[in-house]
């Protein structure tokens, strides 16, 4: 009896039926395997982008309650976008401007060409010249510039300011004083009415 239970296959009898033992090995078995899998789906699930990984490759805005000389800061992908209401005047500043003076003569707007003109018509929104809407990043060291609050200090040029070490927008979010190299850049972005605002 004692070499039966040693041998490599010791529990099948002579009619070759499962036995009790083979019967709570398979059993044995099948409860690993199930328990493996299940140890396994966490891991697995984890690599696949969840919901609100998903929900943030965009974003969509509702500009409705933004009046004329208005800001407001929303997140996409982790990072504040600005988006302005422009007055006239602001936008006027804007235009007012000769690109070849500007330190940085690039548009720097995703929806552009790279080697698109930092010119007001191709920083602001497309047939909405009032809306500007932008990376809220300060090009320098990646402060975020003052500018979006009401009573904020906007710099010099009536855009944004960044504390951080002084450098100062226009009304276009082109840098025109201070350390930074480069014109806050624009996202992706569309208008999907006249009140949306789709970013990314
Ligand atoms: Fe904005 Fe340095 S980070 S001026």
């Amino acid at each position: 009896m004692a070499a039966q239970e040693t041998s490599l296959n010791p529990s099948h009898g002579p009619d070759d039926e499962p036995s009790r033992r083979d019967i709570i090995m398979i059993a044995a078995t099948g409860f690993a395997a199930i328990g493996a899998a299940a140890a396994l789906w966490p891991l697995l699930d984890q690599m696949n982008p969840d919901s609100s990984a998903l929900s943030l490759a965009s974003t969509e805005v509702d500009i409705s309650h933004v009046d004329t000389g208005q800001a407001i800061t929303v997140m996409w992908r982790g990072k504040p976008i600005f988006i302005r209401h422009r007055t006239d005047e602001e936008i006027a500043k804007a235009k007012d401007v000769n690109v070849d003076d500007l330190r940085d003569p690039l548009a720097r707007n995703a929806n552009l060409p790279d080697n698109a003109p930092a010119t007001d018509d191709n920083r602001a929104a497309k047939d909405r010249e009032p809306w500007l809407v932008m990376i809220g990043i300060c090009t320098h060291l990646g402060c975020i510039p003052k500018g979006q609050a009401v009573g904020d200090y906007k710099g010099e040029f009536g855009g944004w300011f960044c504390p951080c070490h002084g450098s100062q927008y226009d009304t276009a979010g082109r840098i025109r004083l201070g350390p930074a190299p480069q014109n806050m850049a624009i996202p992706p972005y569309t208008f999907t009415s006249d009140t949306k605002i789709k970013i990314g």
